[in-house]
């Protein structure tokens, strides 16, 4: 998997699988810092510290060595390929909090790809979670938050083409007006 906007789709689908109704996604630019840090939110069913440990033990990243899947072993695998740091928070019956950080300017640093789509795809196909979104580069932000844009669609956010219009719109002229290229 190659870009990191699949990587959030990926690790979104795990806060889907976890039954969460609210799911938050950051994304922070810092180039003073040299930075990229990504972060998912959930509030969802979470996971037991074993787990915790396990998935991220590099000694288990293949399917033959441990019951669970290689979503988060090959985002971890995709961190640190570029000097990077993975860190998964999370409470049993609360949620789960994935922090992935990368050095922003290495060499092997997976570009972000299309993540307006990838929002739009979350978004659309979930209907009954909601999700905020919040994209920081240096000093500018753009913020998408789905409890919001339900006022502006008539309280819902079924995806009719004139809603998924009016959403994709939103996403890219704030993505583009920070300067991010899907
Ligand atoms: N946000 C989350 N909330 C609760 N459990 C999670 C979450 N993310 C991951 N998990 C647990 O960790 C396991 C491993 O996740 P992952 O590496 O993405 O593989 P897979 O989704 O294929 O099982 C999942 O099966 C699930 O049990
Ligand atoms: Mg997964």
């Amino acid at each position: 998997m190659e870009d990191l906007s699949l990587h959030i789709l990926d690790i979104a689908q795990n806060s889907i699988a976890a039954e969460a109704s609210r799911i938050e996604i950051t994304i922070r630019e810092d180039i003073r810092k040299d930075l990229l840090s990504i972060e998912i939110t959930d509030n969802g069913a979470g996971l037991d510290s074993d787990t915790v440990s396990r998935v991220t033990d590099p000694f288990y990243t293949t399917r033959k060595t441990r019951d669970v899947g290689l979503g988060l072993a090959l985002f971890n695998e995709a961190v640190e390929s570029s000097n990077g740091n993975l860190t998964i928070k999370s409470q049993k019956g609360k949620g789960t909090k994935v922090k992935a950080t990368f050095q922003f300017s290495n060499i092997d640093r997976r570009p972000m790809g299309n993540i307006g789509e990838t929002l739009l795809v979350l978004i659309i196909g979930n209907p009954k979670i909601s999700f905020s979104f919040l994209y920081q580069k240096n000093s500018k932000k753009f913020s998408f938050d789905t409890e919001l844009i339900k006022n502006s669609i008539n309280g819902h956010l079924q995806s009719s083409s004139e809603n998924i219009r009016f959403i994709a719109g939103t996403l890219n002229d704030g993505l583009k007006n920070l300067g991010v290229s899907a």
